[in-house]
């Protein structure tokens, strides 16, 4: 019997880095895994991979700050599963840092929208589904969230992340008596593509286990939170960062 048998899994931001990695994982594990990102393309070839590994995986593009997608997403992921256990809210964005007279309104408001509202919005929407099963939210936020990491001049992405923990806060604080666990991760520096271009082994030397993280490391704490080994763990929020926002 495998961990996440007969468990229904939806993660955002699924077509790539942490999301791509825990979903496969998820998979890996027995969970039927709801797919969610906006690039059709990637998704599929996400789901098709799962599949051809005798697992189980369905892709709906969504784009998760548009409160329309999500409805029918939810919906969906509902008529194929019947049901969902565990969200991991994992979508986001990060915009290039600058000054804030030089940042765009527009750049703020989009980071805003996706790496928040999307959080909400997916929540908003998955809810009820989750109180019927007694499931759990890991939401993704960042290092760069937390209070005593300083992160650079990332103003609007900080903001966010600080704003996706206290949000996950609020919700294990209140729903817990509903029997839902929520839990929030801050990764350190991962590798993934949101890096973009920027060199790996500078970052490297910063962290004390000398190393980036890799989308792995994280998705194993995610499955963990998700699991029956995590049932007294709700308001945890997790740095996973090789020692880097010490
Ligand atoms: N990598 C790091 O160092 C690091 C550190 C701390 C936290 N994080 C957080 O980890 C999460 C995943 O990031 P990653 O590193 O895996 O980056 P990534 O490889 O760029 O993946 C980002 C994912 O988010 C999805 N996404 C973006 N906007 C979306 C939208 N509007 N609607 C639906 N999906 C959307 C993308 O899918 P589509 O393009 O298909 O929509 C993609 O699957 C983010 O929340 C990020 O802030 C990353």
């Amino acid at each position: 019997m495998k961990k996440f048998n007969e468990k229904v899994v939806l993660v955002t931001g699924a077509t790539s880095g942490i999301g791509e990695a825990t979903a496969k994982m998820f998979a890996q594990c027995g969970a039927s895994v709801v797919l969610v990102g906006r690039n059709k393309d990637k998704g599929i070839q996400i789901e098709q991979e799962i599949r051809a590994k005798g697992q189980e995986a369905y892709f709906i593009t969504c784009d998760v700050s548009k409160e329309e997608d999500v409805i029918e997403m939810v919906n969906k992921a509902i008529k194929k599963y019947k049901k969902i256990d565990i969200l991991f809210n994992n979508a986001g964005i990060m915009l290039p840092s600058r000054e804030i007279e030089r940042m765009p309104v527009d750049d703020w408001k989009k980071s805003i929208d996706v790496n928040l509202t999307g959080c909400f919005l997916v929540s908003r929407y998955v809810k009820p589904y989750l109180l019927k099963e007694k499931g759990t939210i890991i939401n993704n936020a960042s290092i760069a969230g937390l209070q005593y990491y300083a992160a650079g001049r990332s103003y609007a992405y900080s903001a966010t992340k600080a704003a996706v923990i206290q949000f996950s806060h609020q919700m294990a604080k209140n729903y817990g008596e509903e029997g839902i666990r929520v839990n929030c991760i801050c990764p350190g520096i991962i590798d993934t593509p949101i890096l973009g271009d920027r060199d790996r082994s500078v970052y490297a030397q910063r962290v004390p286990l000398k190393r980036l993280g890799t989308p792995d490391d994280v998705a194993k704490a995610v499955l963990f939170l998700a699991s029956e080994d995590a049932q007294y763990l709700t308001g945890v929020v997790l740095p996973i960062d090789g020692g880097v926002s010490l």
